[in-house]
């Protein structure tokens, strides 16, 4: 089982869309999927519990860190483990840190049926936060142009806890950083001018595809379908409207290269 990690201490920048909408997609491409929501405000959760296709589970994501045992899944093929109003207070329970950490890797372990787990994570670096990247396999981090958050992925990264680097040294070396991805994008010259400045000091951070024309930079623009397709808990290539097949002709091949960084076949064409 492959696991991404949604990850941005920057709140707003479209970890959780990212992770519904690749979620949805995942599953339309065949694969088996599994969504843990590990956010109290639960922007992952609300629009997958209103999607028909997903099977909710009956227990939620401070379960897994509390449950001596891994709780069993039912066995469907795209299964939502969503967020709850305690997970916020597992922060505050420090002397069973380790405990939460060891009990979300072994339930990860027990449900790797799945060919893909996706996990949304909170905007502040937590115990929470921690778990996933220990038991994540692959981290993607969604960004805004705007300097603030360019200089929120240098904090991502050299975290003096919970940074990607130091997990990655200690105790997940096989941990991957697939890359950061813009969202949000707007057509300004401000912000052209905060992506150029953006690959040219942070280029090699970037999601990104090799090919033979050179190399190719995956970023969203901002599009209002995106949010209409989270707040219906649909797929957005399913919303019956013009501007949603034309902004999923947009992000298809930014999902692509995140398939591809994580080696999943992408394994058939969804109509638009
Ligand atoms: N590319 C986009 N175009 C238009 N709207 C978007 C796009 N990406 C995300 N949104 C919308 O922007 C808002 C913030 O996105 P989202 O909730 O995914 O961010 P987040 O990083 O998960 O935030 P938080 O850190 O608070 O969890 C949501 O209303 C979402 O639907
Ligand atoms: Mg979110």
């Amino acid at each position: 089982m492959k696991t991404l990690v949604l990850a941005n201490q920057k709140g707003g920048v479209g970890k959780s869309a990212v992770a519904t909408q690749f979620a949805l997609y995942q599953r339309r491409q065949g694969l088996t999927v599994l969504v843990i929501d590990l956010d109290h405000q639960q922007n992952t959760s609300r629009p997958l519990r209103l999607n028909e296709t997903v099977e909710v589970v009956e227990f939620t994501a401070s379960d897994v860190f509390e449950a001596q045992r891994p709780p069993p899944l039912p066995d469907g093929a795209l299964v939502l483990v969503g967020g709850d109003d305690r997970l916020s207070s597992l922060e505050r329970r420090p002397s069973e840190h380790n405990a939460f950490a060891n009990r979300f890797l072994a339930s990860l372990k027990a449900w790797s049926r799945f060919d893909v787990c996706i996990i949304d994570t909170n905007p502040n670096p937590d115990i929470r936060y921690a778990a996933a990247l220990i038991a994540g396999t692959h981290v993607l981090a969604p960004i805004q142009l705007n300097q603030e958050a360019i200089e929120g992925v240098t904090a991502l990264l050299g975290h003096n806890r919970y940074g990607i680097g130091l997990i990655q040294s200690t105790l997940n070396p096989e941990l991957r950083f697939l890359g950061i991805l813009p969202n949000l994008v707007e057509p300004t010259p401000f912000q052209r001018g905060n992506f150029q400045a953006l690959a040219k000091n942070y280029g090699s951070l970037l999601l990104s595809q090799r090919s033979e024309r050179g190399n190719t930079f995956g970023l969203i623009q901002k599009r209002t379908a995106i949010a209409e397709a989270q707040a219906a808990g649909l797929f957005v290539a399913d919303l019956p409207k013009t501007s949603a097949r034309d902004a999923w002709r947009e992000i298809r091949p930014v999902f692509d290269m995140v398939l591809e960084g994580m080696d999943l076949a992408v394994a058939g064409r969804v109509s638009a």
